[in-house]
């Protein structure tokens, strides 16, 4: 048997001082501190004032039962973990069973015993609670190391998250300016990217849309015309209709506006606004003549607002309509050019 501290102290509560004077010798000859009481009303007391590391209990006592003084310290704060180890006359397997499911007993010894079996069965009961400490405290440790580790993991996280949000405002920051260069080329069509946000925003709240959705919404209609950066800009600004060959290369903006925006992975929703503002509830729009739901919502809403705002100002070839005559005009593509519902929309707001 491997050393157990010498310093280890035990407790022995049994009626019988011959007993107990004969467990004393046995134990203080093996180093042990050693504590006795005889009167088993004095046992929570004396185990209190003793904090002992194992207590030894007999199960026949007067006026208090060894069942009794192991109900009395397993309910007490500081006693409910010192192993018991139960002393008895008694050789019955029932009782046996009790001591270590009802009391959580460690162990059993019946009378009379061998003093080595004694000194034997206390050392093995000290270590496995020394073992079952150690453990507990391993575990505590290792649950604590985790916490740490979770902390430090959540404000890496959140440092990467603040600068792939950084990287996505500075992207979002240049391409506006872009465009509010593109816009301002031409006096006719300066601010128009900003008033179609402005638009299709109140558009979108008024749907009760989300604020992920709204965000998404406002950066599609700032980002639409995108693609006019890289065709001719004399094509959209020059006064009276375009030909069919202008037209054509005018119309492949939207798909150009999407390939510019394509490797920017976090304006998904954003790029299908840029390729389908002028798709046509119908499906006679372009690029894709892709109708209905299947446009998409937001590009829908950005369509509408795109028109609004182009009707409601000033143009090379003609003056601003008037609100009248272009929520009129909006109102007679409804369910043609525009959605039905977006069309609604729009009226409850502007007229
Ligand atoms: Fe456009």
């Amino acid at each position: 048997m491997s050393k157990v501290k010498e310093s280890a102290k035990i407790l022995l509560i049994d009626d019988d001082k011959l007993i107990l004077k004969l467990m004393k010798t046995i134990l203080l000859s093996y180093g042990f501190e050693v504590e006795t009481v005889y009167n088993p009303m004095d046992a929570y007391a004396v185990a209190k004032a003793f904090k002992p590391n194992i207590i030894t209990i007999d199960l026949m006592m007067p006026e208090l039962s060894g069942w009794e003084i192991c109900d009395i310290l397993r309910r007490d704060s500081d006693l409910k973990k010192v192993p018991i180890i139960i002393v008895s006359a008694k050789n019955d397997n029932q009782d046996k069973e009790v001591a270590k499911y009802l009391f959580k007993v460690n162990d059993y010894i019946t009378k009379p015993f061998e003093a080595e079996e004694l000194v034997k069965r206390i050392q093995f009961s000290l270590m496995r609670k020394d073992s079952l400490q150690r453990q507990e405290k391993s575990f505590f440790e290792t649950i604590s190391v985790i916490g740490t580790l979770a902390e430090e993991l959540k404000i890496k996280n959140e440092h990467l998250e603040r600068q792939v949000r950084m990287r996505e405002e500075t992207i979002i920051s240049v391409m506006k300016t872009l465009i509010r260069a593109l816009d301002e080329k031409d006096p006719y069509t300066a601010g128009h990217s900003e008033r179609v946000a402005e638009i299709s925003l109140k558009i979108g709240k008024a749907m009760g849309l989300s604020l992920n959705e709204l965000k998404k919404l406002e950066r599609g209609a700032i980002l639409h015309d995108i693609g006019k950066l890289i065709i001719d800009l004399s094509y959209i600004s020059k006064p009276g209709p375009l030909t069919s060959e202008e037209f054509e290369i005018m119309a492949s903006h939207a798909e150009v506006g999407a390939r510019i925006l394509e490797p920017l992975d976090f304006l998904d929703e954003e790029i299908m606004i840029v390729k389908r503002h002028h798709e046509a509830w119908d499906g006679s729009g372009y690029p894709e003549g892709v109708s209905g739901d299947e446009i998409g919502l937001l590009p829908s809403i950005v369509s509408v607002a795109d028109v609004y705002d182009a009707l409601t100002s000033d143009r090379s070839y003609r003056a601003a309509w008037s609100k009248e005559d272009t929520l009129k005009e909006i109102q007679s593509l409804k369910g043609r050019k525009f959605n039905p519902i977006i069309v609604d929309i729009l009226f409850q707001i502007y007229s």
